[in-house]
């Protein structure tokens, strides 16, 4: 199957979103770069990025269990929290939340008028043995973490073969 669109026709620019943007999307972001290069989708993607609908974190960099886990699976991590606003819409095709929160959150900030997609990262699961949901993992152990590196893992693989096509 051929990629769905070529790099001189467009490029994708995408925002992960959770709550404090220390943990869940500054993770998420990290993956989806990661995956973006080693793949070789880099040149059909403009912007990759992360931030909080809360502001209460903004910049921190992300949490350490956040960072030991991406850097466990050699994945590098590099990011200061930061609140999302409506203005934001315009910068990004998609706004990806983790959990309906954020989801509820997104879509109430969410000019009337933009056309960018806000859909929950779990929308692209084929593997439903993953929760659909991508939880806090906040106030539990390392093993949140973990749990939650391998769903985003599967989430980044379906959303590029899913919104850009498979590369041969
Ligand atoms: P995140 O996790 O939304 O995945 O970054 C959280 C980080 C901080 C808090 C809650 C969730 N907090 O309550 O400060």
């Amino acid at each position: 199957m051929a990629p769905k669109f070529s790099p001189e026709e467009k490029q994708l620019s995408v925002a992960f979103v959770c709550l404090g943007n220390i943990c869940r999307s500054p993770m998420a972001e990290a993956i989806f770069k990661h995956r973006v290069q080693e793949l070789g989708y880099a040149p059909y993607f403009k912007k990759i990025d992360s931030f909080g609908t809360s502001g209460w974190h903004i910049g921190e960099s992300p949490d350490s269990r956040s960072a030991k886990t991406c850097k466990k699976h050699g994945v590098p991590v590099s990011h200061h929290a930061q609140q999302i606003g409506s203005k934001d819409f315009d910068k990004f095709d998609y706004v990806i939340g983790m959990d309906e929160s954020n989801l509820s959150d997104l879509l109430y900030i969410k000019p009337r008028a933009s056309k960018t997609v806000v859909e929950l990262f779990g929308k692209w699961r084929t593997n439903m043995e993953f929760d659909k949901i991508v939880g806090d993992p906040y106030y539990g152990g390392i093993d949140g973490f973990e749990y939650n590196f391998n769903q985003i893992s599967h989430f980044t693989d379906e959303f590029l073969k899913q919104e850009v096509g498979a590369l041969d």
